[in-house]
């Protein structure tokens, strides 16, 4: 894609990025100093950063220029940093960000409690606002989360129907980037139906977002990627290319994926086994089209704004989220 239009889009919001980081850094501070020390090393890790960016981009749309932008985006960051190690830990990584994860280093235990801590740490810095809609937002986002990976983990290594995959994907990703824009929304002081349609517009994004995250991890390296390739398979996750491949396959196809799925690795049944029979059925393309209609779905929601340089930077987000490599 248009990396150049991406770098525009951050460019753009090059300065609010800075204030957030420098927010999430304070913010993230404990007298207890394996907190820190933690926080510390998972805010230094990097990420993309594409959930403040959409809740800037979302306040931005309405004219929107405060402090509030900069606590709340550092919020839904935190949120996401906090999901990520509790994310790691069941899953068992070791790698994140092209780094050891915080559990390898710290260990579970403290992990999950830095994590907690975390979210704690988001809901107060929320709590400034003293708008009980941020809060309503914060809350039920956190509970879809908390649901969705619970979903995962009884679902890992069973066949799941496209509906129960798109609803595990709302859950565990789509719905922080629609909480993410409809914040954004709310602080620009939109309108129900303009709140709505940024939501709908995160919704898709992250949709989108996390069906190439999926394809990525068929397809992509791990150095492009900071984590390993084909873990989800391993960790028994079946994503959608997998289940359109499984709905097309013949009974002896389907029964090498479950065998993948049954001993989470690769062991009896070859990773190029696998690519080989997704890229029979089409299974990649079709998935990369699927994310293609929900970048035209979230387009299609922020038609009725006019036309602005904030409006031209959010309709390219979905397009750098289907064409991102890493
Ligand atoms: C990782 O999200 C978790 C998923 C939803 C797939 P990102 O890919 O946005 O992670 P970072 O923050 O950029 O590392
Ligand atoms: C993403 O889940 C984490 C959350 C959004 C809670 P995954 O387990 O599918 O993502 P990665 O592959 O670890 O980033
Ligand atoms: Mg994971
Ligand atoms: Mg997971």
């Amino acid at each position: 894609m248009q990396a150049a239009q991406a770098r525009e889009i951050f460019d753009l919001l090059h300065d609010d990025l800075e204030a957030i980081e420098r927010e999430f850094r304070d913010d993230s501070i404990s007298t207890v100093p394996a907190i820190t020390d933690i926080g510390e090393y998972l805010r230094a890790g990097g990420g993309k950063r594409i959930r403040p960016a959409l809740l800037l981009l979302g306040s931005r749309l309405f004219g929107y220029a405060g402090r509030s932008a900069i606590r709340l985006g550092a919020v839904v960051e935190i949120i996401h940093t906090a999901t990520l190690v509790h994310d790691d830990i069941i899953d068992e990584a070791e790698v994140r960000r092209g780094r050891p994860s915080a559990n390898t280093r710290w260990g579970n235990s403290k992990c999950v409690l830095a994590g907690d801590w975390l979210y704690m740490q988001a809901f107060k810095i929320a709590v400034q606002e003293r708008n009980f809609r941020i809060l309503d937002l914060l809350i039920e986002l956190t509970q879809q989360m908390v649901e969705g990976e619970l979903i995962q983990m009884e679902s890992l290594g069973r066949r799941v129907t496209l509906e129960q995959h798109l609803d595990l994907i709302y859950r565990k990703t789509a719905c922080l980037f629609s909480v993410s824009m409809r914040l954004g929304a709310l602080l620009g002081g939109a309108g129900e139906e303009e709140e709505r349609r940024l939501g709908e517009f995160g919704r898709s994004v992250g949709l989108a977002f996390q069906i190439v995250d999926d394809v990525l991890d068929l397809t992509a390296s791990e150095d492009e990627l900071g984590k390993p390739v084909a873990s989800d398979l391993r960790e028994g996750k079946l994503t959608m290319p997998v289940i359109y491949a499984l709905e097309r396959c013949t009974p002896g196809e389907a029964e090498l994926i479950d065998a993948v799925l049954r001993e989470r690795n690769f062991d009896s049944v070859p990773h190029e086994a696998i690519t080989g029979l997704l890229e029979r059925y089409g299974a990649i393309e079709a998935s990369y089209e699927q994310a293609a209609r929900y970048a035209e779905q979230a387009r299609r929601a922020i038609c009725i704004f006019p036309d602005s340089e904030i409006k031209r930077a959010l309709l390219w987000m979905p397009d750098f989220v289907v064409a991102r490599t890493s």
